[in-house]
């Protein structure tokens, strides 16, 4: 593919991202919070459009989380308009591009308006074939494990399935992210070395690659240079 940082087979086919950082970005700028969370949205087009170029399947992007809930009320409603305004301003091209989109989490747990136009999205971009492009609001591994664990629990319950038949393969079935292949490399901006929650069993066997920059400054240079990272790493998967 087109200037593709690495060889096509040494690519992830599944890139997760924690975009973290955009507070940190705005006050080393004197700058509010709401401001790096704006900046962070507009960071996000060069990337998804890269993923489409290179030709990386699915590309999962951590929003919002469970605990981000807890912020001061008036940073939550700056990342809720930001929500907006990126889906409402950012679909139609998309939609073009053959992206197709998911939301990962609870989404009933979201503001109607969100919660509207993610679902739009959803439907519109449900049958195109290019990039999987996964959002994850209100997202948290944790309630999504707990969640599969129940969906199972209740299909055993009725009879519809034996606790033995409960393997990765039924039990991923449950999860946000059905149908997606495995986790291949986790990024995490900003310097933070942790996970937070974020798509715990389906990293099982990732590469984990932490960078330096603030997610408003992950440029697609930055975003090579980690698929470089990556396509060095020797993956054994318990073997020798
Ligand atoms: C990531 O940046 C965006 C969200 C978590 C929504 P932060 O807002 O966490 O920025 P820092 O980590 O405080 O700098
Ligand atoms: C993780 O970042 C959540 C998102 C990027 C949406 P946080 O900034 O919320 O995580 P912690 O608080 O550093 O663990
Ligand atoms: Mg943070």
């Amino acid at each position: 593919m087109t200037d593709a940082p690495v060889p096509q087979q040494l690519l992830p086919r599944h890139v997760a991202i924690i975009m973290d950082g955009n507070g940190r970005w705005a006050k080393k700028r004197g700058m509010p919070r709401a401001f790096g969370h704006r900046k962070g949205v507009e960071a996000l087009e060069p990337i998804i459009e890269a993923c489409g170029q290179w030709g990386i399947e699915a590309l999962t992007l951590f929003a919002f989380s469970t605990e981000n809930w807890a912020r001061p009320k008036d940073e939550v409603n700056a990342l809720m308009g930001l929500i907006n305004e990126f889906f409402n301003r950012k679909i139609d091209e998309l939609n073009r591009k053959g992206v197709c989109i998911r939301m990962l989490g609870d989404l009933s747990g979201v503001p109607e308006p969100q919660r509207r136009v993610a679902e739009a999205a959803m439907a519109r971009t449900g049958n195109n074939t290019g990039l999987k492009l996964n959002i994850a609001l209100n997202y948290g591994s944790q309630q999504e494990i707990l969640r599969a664990a129940q969906r199972l629990a209740r299909k055993c319950a009725s009879g519809e399935m034996a606790p033995e038949d409960i393997d990765d393969e039924a039990f991923s079935a449950q999860l946000y992210t059905a149908g997606l292949p495995k986790v291949d490399l986790l990024i995490r901006t900003s310097g933070e070395q942790r996970i937070s929650n974020f798509l715990l069993y389906q990293i099982a066997y990732a590469e984990l690659v932490f960078v330096e920059e603030n997610w408003p400054d992950f440029t697609r240079e930055v975003f090579a240079r980690a698929l470089t990272t990556y396509a060095q790493r020797d993956r054994r998967f318990g073997k020798v």
